[in-house]
C-alpha cells in the first residue's frame, strides 16, 4: 500500500521545481502574474478531461449553494478547488497525495485576487484527516484512478459527508477493449493504475451506503473533447505554452496521444456520478 503511494506521488512529483516553471510560463505567455486570474491558470491546473468546462457543468449539476463546506480530494495543483470556491461561494479544503502539487497549489491561490482561497492539505483519500460528517459536498474529480483500494476510498467519502449531503464523482473508467497504453497522464505504468469500469465504480460507491441522484457515461464527449483538442495541436506550429505538460513533462504529448487511443479503441471510458448521503 505505501509503495503504491509511493509511485503514485513519484509518477505526479516528477518535473522539480513546479511553481517557478508554471511563473515563468504564465509570464512567457504575456500573463501579467501579479493580476492573475482563473482563466489564466485554466489551460494547465485543471487536470482532468474536458477541463474547466467540466468543472462548471459539474458544479452546475451538483446544484452547490454559497456557504456550504466541500471537500475536493485528488486536488492536484488545485485548479478545480479555486474554481468552484470562486465561482459558488463555498468553503473548499482540498486535499492531495503528492506534496509538491499541495504547495503548488497554495501558492498558485495566494496569486490570485479573490480571498476565497481553498485550504490544501497534502493526506490519503483512503484515510481522511476529518470528523465525521464534516461536509456538504464531497467532490472528486480525476483520483480514483490511481486508488487501488476504492472500497476504503468511497467509505472514507460517505464517512466525511454529512447525512443528507453530495457526493460527486467524475473519473477515467475502464473500457470493454482491454488495457490502456502507457504511459498516460495518470500513470507511467500499470503499476499505478486502477481502473474499473462505470457499473463497478457506480457498485462501489452504492456499497459504500450513499444513494444515486444520476449516473452517467461521458465517453462520447471525452472522445469529443480530445479530437477536438488534437486537431488543434497537429495545426499549431508550436506546442501550447500552457498545459498540463508543465506539470507532467516532457512525456505528456504521448501520455495525452495513449489516452486518445485509449477512447478512440474503447479502452478507456468517462463517467461521473452524483450521489446522496442518507440522512
Ligand atoms: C489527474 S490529477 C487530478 C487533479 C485534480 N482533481 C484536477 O482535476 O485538476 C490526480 C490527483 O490525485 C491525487 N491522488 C492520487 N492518489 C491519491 C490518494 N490516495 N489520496 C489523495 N490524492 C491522491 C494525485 O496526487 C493527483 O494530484
Amino acid at each position: 500500500m505505501e509503495d503504491t503511494l509511493g509511485t503514485v506521488s513519484s509518477h505526479y512529483a516528477r518535473h522539480g521545481a513546479l511553481t517557478a516553471r508554471i511563473l515563468d510560463a504564465l509570464k512567457s505567455a504575456g500573463k501579467n502574474t501579479g493580476a492573475l486570474g482563473l482563466e489564466d491558470l485554466a489551460p494547465l491546473d485543471q487536470f482532468h478531461l474536458r477541463g474547466h468546462q467540466a468543472t462548471r457543468e459539474l458544479a452546475a449539476e451538483a446544484g452547490l449553494a454559497p456557504g456550504q463546506r466541500l471537500l475536493d480530494i485528488g486536488s492536484g495543483i488545485g485548479g478545480p478547488a479555486r474554481m468552484l470556491a470562486q465561482e459558488q461561494g463555498v468553503a473548499v479544503t482540498a486535499v492531495d497525495l503528492t506534496e509538491a502539487f499541495c504547495r503548488t497549489a497554495a501558492e498558485l491561490s495566494a496569486l490570485l485576487p479573490e480571498a476565497a482561497a481553498p485550504a490544501f492539505l497534502c493526506a490519503d483519500a483512503t484515510r481522511l484527516p476529518f470528523a465525521a460528517d464534516s461536509f456538504d459536498v464531497v467532490w472528486t474529480q480525476h483520483a480514483a484512478m490511481n486508488i487501488p483500494d476504492k472500497a476504503a476510498l468511497y467509505r472514507e467519502c460517505l464517512r466525511a459527508c454529512r447525512p443528507g449531503g453530495r457526493f460527486l464523482v467524475y473519473d477515467v473508467v475502464e473500457g470493454p477493449a482491454g488495457d490502456p497504453y502507457f504511459p498516460v497522464p495518470w500513470a507511467s505504468s500499470p503499476r499505478g493504475s486502477f481502473l474499473v469500469a462505470a457499473p463497478e465504480l457506480r457498485r462501489l460507491v452504492l456499497a459504500a451506503g450513499f444513494h444515486e441522484l444520476a449516473f452517467r457515461d461521458l465517453t462520447a464527449a471525452a472522445l469529443a473533447w480530445n479530437r477536438e483538442r488534437q486537431a488543434r495541436m497537429a495545426e499549431a506550429e508550436s506546442p501550447p505554452a500552457l498545459g498540463p505538460h508543465l506539470l507532467m513533462g516532457p512525456e505528456f504529448p504521448q501520455m495525452i496521444a495513449n489516452v486518445g487511443r485509449g477512447l478512440e479503441e474503447g479502452r478507456l471510458g468517462l463517467a461521473m456520478g452524483l450521489f446522496a448521503k442518507p440522512d
